[in-house]
């Protein structure tokens, strides 16, 4: 059966587990130099409807340092832009490429995809989840602090796809989600009701900061968000990641952030630029994690 990874939900507990350890273990034998190449001859299919950093460059890197090659497809320039079916779209490419992923704004243009693929589809963020930031972040904080379970994570901010992702890992790892979110931007009602006791709503941020192990936020305005700027400026004033913030949150408390960053936005300079700031090993390790996730989803280990 082809697996699929457009939602946290759709690996169990405990490959996930094994996946965040796995990554740590690529991430040192990369460190190490080692030459590992399982996927040789392998091709990844890239589809970018919205910009990258981070997520293009560590697919494609990861993919050569597994031995096998990926190719960016853009709308722009691939049948995708002019309005070629997804369906059809998905029949053929999947005929071609051995694995594929997609960074698109309707989760639900995602899922009709998968539906009919033949070969294993990643979700590279949608509107609605970012997955394979929380793969990273979960590493980030084990290889930092450890076990998640049971410790207390604050989300700051939108109740965004990448919010709707924590609200996810909050089920698959069992943590607590505080969620500080401006009223009118609540991630949505299904995702939330579904994490059950795990995760609560604090609209002030301080008190959501109290306690925390892990501080977490996002830009106020997302892909796609771009007019509404202004407006959200305003609501989100006051959900700021600062010192006085974190000042709430536990002694040894992580901050993390998926970047692109707006210093004096969602968050100071003085949290994000800290000698022992912890977001460039987030982002380093969406390349260990997704190396992972590719293994996993081809190999089946
Ligand atoms: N965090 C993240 O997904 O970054 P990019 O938008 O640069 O891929
Ligand atoms: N919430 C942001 C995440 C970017 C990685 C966005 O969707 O633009």
């Amino acid at each position: 059966m082809t697996r699929h990874f457009l939602s946290l939900l759709d690996l169990s507990h405990d490959e996930l587990q094994s996946l965040i350890r796995r990554a740590s273990e690529l991430k040192r034998m990369q460190h190490r130099g080692e030459i590992h190449t399982p996927l040789k001859g392998k091709n990844l299919g890239m589809v970018f409807e919205k910009s990258s950093t981070r997520t293009r460059v560590s697919f494609e890197v990861g993919m050569s340092q597994l031995g096998g090659h990926a190719l960016f497809l853009s709308p722009r320039d691939t049948q995708l832009g002019r309005g070629e079916p997804i369906e059809d779209s998905a029949k053929v490419l999947s005929r071609m490429l051995d694995i594929i992923m997609i960074r698109t704004f309707e989760q639900e243009k995602l899922e009709l995809f998968a539906a009919h693929s033949q070969v294993p589809v990643i979700n590279a963020l949608t509107d609605r989840y970012h997955p394979c930031q929380l793969l990273a972040d979960m590493q980030t904080y084990a290889e930092h602090r450890g076990n998640i379970q049971g410790k207390t994570v604050t989300w700051v901010g939108d109740g965004n796809n990448m919010c709707h992702s924590y609200l996810n890992a909050a089920r698959q790892f069992d943590f607590h989600l505080n969620i500080a979110c401006p009223e009118g931007y609540d991630p949505e009602p299904d995702i939330l009701e579904a994490a059950g006791e795990r995760a609560k709503i604090i609209r002030d941020p301080l008190e959501a900061a109290s306690g925390a192990d892990l501080v977490v936020t996002d830009v106020w305005a997302s892909m796609g968000q771009e007019e509404e700027q202004a407006l959200r400026e305003k609501a989100f004033s006051k959900y700021q990641v600062n010192d006085e913030l974190m000042a709430q949150a536990e002694k040894d408390a992580l901050f993390f952030h998926c970047l692109p960053a707006h210093r004096g936005e969602e968050v100071t300079a003085s949290v994000i630029d800290t000698p022992d700031s912890v977001v460039w090993d987030e982002a380093e390790n969406r390349l260990h994690s997704q190396k992972a996730l590719m293994e996993f989803l081809l190999l089946g280990r």
